[in-house]
């Protein structure tokens, strides 16, 4: 029998209440990982995951919250940014604080939920740091500037820390979901989900699962171990 060997290993997960962040907690939680999920809210998460009510914006917070979690299931090992925002429009519409929320959630959000598990990672010397990147990031998208700027960032933060962390045996990755049946894509008229959709060889959006599963690989010390620095696109073939 092989396993993924993230049994009993502390994994912590951003914006996990919902979507794809419950999702990948789901996931973490069968293939026997000891999970916490940080969110704006948690009352509708996976009850055997600890859920903290946590913002990423707001590094203090984090820092705390990191140091509960050590305390309350022990040395963290994998750590995924998932939570993410959009506040999209075409750019000549975009206003400074359309900007400086997204940057803020998606950016700066990504620094603040890496940071303050790392050291104890380098200590232990083994840890797997995975963001949640976009299609938009990797490609673009009309009436997501300031969205796919955010995506494209989060890829320059892991191929960075991919760089730095080797040293410590800790790797960084990044997933860049396609289109996903979450509430984030909810919004999307149908015309222009028919568009979307027309567009995908598989001619579906996404399922967060399908996200969950690449998550896991990138988390795993036995399945990728040597992979870091990489974005693992789930698009359906959309963008390849
Ligand atoms: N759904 C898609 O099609 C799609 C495609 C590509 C990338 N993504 C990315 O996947 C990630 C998850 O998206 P989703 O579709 O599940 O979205 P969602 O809106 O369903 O869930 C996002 C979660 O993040 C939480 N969150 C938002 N701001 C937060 C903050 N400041 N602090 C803590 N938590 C916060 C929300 O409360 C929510 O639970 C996001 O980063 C998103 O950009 C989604």
């Amino acid at each position: 029998m092989v396993s993924l060997g993230l049994e009993d290993k502390v994994i912590v997960v951003t914006g996990g209440n919902r979507g794809i962040g419950r999702a990948i907690v789901d996931l973490l939680v069968e293939l026997g990982a000891k999970v916490a999920y940080l969110d704006l809210s948690v009352e509708s998460g996976n009850d055997k995951a600890l859920g903290l009510v946590a913002d990423v914006t707001d590094l203090n917070s984090m820092e705390a919250i990191a140091k509960e979690i050590e305390e309350k299931l022990g040395t963290v090992y994998g750590v995924v940014a998932n939570a993410g925002i959009t506040k999209d429009n075409f750019f000549t519409k975009l206003t400074p604080a359309d900007w400086d929320a997204v940057i803020n959630v998606n950016l700066k959000g990504v620094a603040n939920t890496f940071k303050p598990f790392m050291e104890a990672m380098y200590a232990q010397n083994a840890g797997s740091l995975v963001a949640i990147s976009s299609i938009s990031g990797d490609r673009g998208n009309a009436g997501q500037a300031n969205y796919a700027a955010t995506k494209a960032g989060v890829i320059g933060i892991v191929k960075s820390l991919a760089r730095e962390c080797a040293r410590y045996n800790v790797r960084a990755n990044a997933v860049a979901p396609g289109f996903i049946n979450t509430e984030m894509t909810q919004v999307i008229p149908d015309k222009v989900r028919d568009k979307i959709t027309a567009e995908i060889p598989f001619r579906r959006f996404g399922e967060p699962a399908d996200i969950a599963w690449a998550v896991a690989y990138l988390l795993s010390p036995v399945a990728s171990a040597y992979v870091s620095g990489e974005v693992v696109r789930v698009n359906g073939a959309h963008h390849t």
